[in-house]
């Protein structure tokens, strides 16, 4: 037989699931009263607003937050979470998110399969600590061996950024993401994202400055420099991983 059974996935989707709650539960528990914090987007950072939505409900925890994305905002909204913006808050005390790959040594993230990495990196950036949780497939020796690095451009002309991404920044393939029925997804930001495939990224500094240099670009999903720390779930429980 080929493939592999919904038998064979169920169980392995759960035991993701229990890693994603227990790095939740895990950084909110840095969350005190009083404070500012930016809640992340994808299934991660989902079960994470659910566990703080209950922090505040049981212990009556009064905290303000800024979301990375309509989703986001939309299920704190929905669980009681009061939301803010850079007017009340221009400094967050802390943000928490996932990510789609981490690099073991310097912490810098690829992000953005969700579609929000430009709200996440204004929010990241806000922040006075950024928490990332992860499960430990997401851990990697070298960038861009997972996942492509999604970028952000805009409309119009993307197919002009497309061939600049290919001929002078060197991705194998730029395709612009799209939804199920094949129309070109839109950001949050009604922007669209190419998902690049490079070689396996050895200087993300480099690369990062020669992607934003692009005009027509409006950022791409390299968080350098930018994590304080990471929470990683795995079958031993929760680690920490630090710069
Ligand atoms: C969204 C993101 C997400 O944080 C990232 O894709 C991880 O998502 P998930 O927790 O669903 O694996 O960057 O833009």
């Amino acid at each position: 037989m080929t493939g592999t059974s919904s038998e064979d996935i169920s169980p392995q989707r759960d035991a993701q699931l229990q890693f994603k709650r227990e790095a939740a539960q895990a950084a909110v528990k840095y969350i005190e009263d009083g404070m500012a914090v930016g809640l992340g987007s994808g299934t991660t950072a989902s079960v994470m607003i659910d566990a703080l939505a209950a922090r505040v409900k049981n212990e009556n925890l009064r905290i303000r937050a800024i979301p990375t994305s309509e989703a986001s905002g939309e299920q704190a909204r929905r669980l009681g979470i009061t939301l803010s913006d850079f007017v009340q808050d221009p400094i967050l005390d802390i943000a928490i998110d996932g990510a789609d790959e981490v690099d073991r040594k310097s912490l810098t993230l690829i992000k953005g399969r969700g579609g929000a990495l430009l709200r996440e990196k204004i929010v990241a950036s806000a922040a006075r600590k950024f928490i990332v949780i992860v499960d430990d497939r997401k851990i990697v020796d070298s960038l861009g061996s997972r996942m492509p690095l999604p970028i952000e451009v805009i409309p119009w002309g993307w197919e002009r950024i497309q061939t600049l991404l290919i001929s002078k920044i060197g991705a194998r393939t730029a395709h612009p993401r799209t939804e199920k029925d094949g129309r070109i997804y839109q950001t949050d930001n009604h922007n669209f994202i190419l998902d690049c495939v490079f070689d396996p990224i050895t200087d993300a500094t480099s690369l990062a400055r020669d992607i934003a240099a692009i005009t027509g670009v409006v950022d791409h999903g390299l968080f350098i420099d930018m994590t304080s720390e990471v929470l990683v779930a795995g079958q031993n429980g929760v680690a920490s991983l630090r710069r």
